[in-house]
C-alpha cells in the first residue's frame, strides 16, 4: 500500500512501495527506504524533496 499525506502548509509525505523518477526515468534515490517528502511549494532547493524552505518563507496552502 502506497499512502500520500498532504501535510498543512508542507510537503506530501509518502510511505510505502514507492519509486521515484525524474523526466527521464532515471530512478531518484529515496533518502530513507519506503519514505518520501516531496517539496509542494516549489521553493524547494533539493527538489523534488522538501528542504524545509517552505516554513522559511512562510508558503501556505491556503488560498
Ligand atoms: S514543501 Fe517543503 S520546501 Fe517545499
Amino acid at each position: 500500500m502506497v499512502k500520500i499525506e498532504v501535510l498543512k502548509n508542507g510537503p506530501l509525505y509518502i510511505t510505502g512501495d514507492i519509486e521515484i523518477v525524474d523526466a527521464q526515468e532515471n530512478p531518484i534515490p529515496l533518502r530513507t527506504p519506503g519514505k518520501a517528502v516531496l517539496c509542494r511549494c516549489g521553493r524547494s532547493k533539493d527538489k523534488p524533496f522538501c528542504d524545509g524552505s517552505h516554513k522559511q518563507t512562510g508558503w501556505s496552502d491556503e488560498g
